[in-house]
């Protein structure tokens, strides 16, 4: 029999987690509207380096007629320049293109309704919210570097998930690969290279979704704790310690499962498997 003491405190966890859910909610909402306002300024940026390559070539047309009339040192220098100009006003229209791929599949990841299934490519999916945990690390961690490398099943067909669910999954599950690799770097300096490894694997109607780290590792104490609610080990205000409990319940809702292997100040491996379902 519980006491009167344990349920009032397991009724406060559960408003804590309300409130957790809520802010959660609110916060796709901001993500989506922030997406939206950005996508405006950068087909700027990308139109007018298109516009600046046309004009650059009118320019060219307009010295190529009047190339008598320039000394050869200048008319070299000139196109020089302007090859190099040219060069990087690709880049820019190249990487603000690249910038509005990746708003767009956010905006679509967060955007669908509720609990619904959509056929989703899962491997750009994972790409992504492991370059968005990437950049949000060095972004609040001063000093933060890993080497990440990706491996991806080939030929993947889409596989009907809840897309903002199972990014919300990854995320947490990066963003904790991430954090691992961090802490043993403060703990252990320049002589310890952080690694962060991704890869899906398609197999057996199942579809594996694989994060390791060679960080900080768990004491057989965390692995026991793991999926407690507001279990965590990150200092205040870091951690909500939610994070493992919500992504196995989006695994569970997926009718898919978590498998993990960790040793400590070694690293830890994380396995998200869920079913490959087209639709
Ligand atoms: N890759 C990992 N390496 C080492 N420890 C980990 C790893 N992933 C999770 N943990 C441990 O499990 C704890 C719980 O993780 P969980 O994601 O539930 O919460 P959190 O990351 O602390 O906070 P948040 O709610 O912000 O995700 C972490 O605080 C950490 O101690
Ligand atoms: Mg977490």
């Amino acid at each position: 029999m519980e006491t009167v003491e344990e349920l009032k405190q397991q009724l406060r966890n559960l408003q804590d987690q309300l409130k957790q859910q809520e802010k959660l909610a609110s916060l796709g909402l901001l993500t989506a509207g922030i997406v939206h306002e950005i996508r405006n300024p950068l087909n700027f940026v990308i139109n007018f380096s298109k516009l600046s390559d046309t004009l650059l070539n009118d320019l060219g047309d307009d010295l190529d007629d009047n190339l008598d009339k320039l000394p050869a040192d200048d008319a070299d220098d000139i196109s020089d320049i302007m090859a190099d100009l040219r060069e990087n006003l690709g880049k820019i229209r190249e990487h603000g293109e690249r910038a509005t791929s990746i708003i767009q599949n956010i905006l679509q990841y967060s955007r669908g309704k509720e609990g619904e299934r959509i056929p989703s490519d899962i491997n750009a999916i994972v790409h992504e919210y492991t370059w968005l945990g990437y950049h949000a690390m060095r972004a609040n961690y001063n000093g933060f570097n890993v080497t990440i490398t990706e491996q991806y099943a080939e030929a993947l067909p889409p596989i009907a998930v809840v897309p903002q669910d199972i990014s919300r999954a990854l995320l947490n599950v990066v963003n904790n690969a991430f954090y691992a690799v961090w802490e043993r770097l403060q703990a252990e300096g320049d002589s310890y290279h952080p690694e962060v490894a991704i890869s899906t694997i398609a197999a057996n109607g199942e579809l594996s979704i694989v994060i390791s780290d060679n960080g900080i590792g768990m004491t057989p104490e965390v692995k026991e704790k793991i999926y407690q609610n507001f279990f965590t080990t990150k200092p205040l205000g870091q951690g909500t310690g939610l994070g493992m409990s919500i992504t196995r319940n989006i695994i569970n809702q997926h009718n898919g499962r978590i498998e993990f292997d960790s040793v400590e100040h070694s690293g830890t491996c994380f396995t998200l498997i869920i079913p490959i379902l087209k639709k």
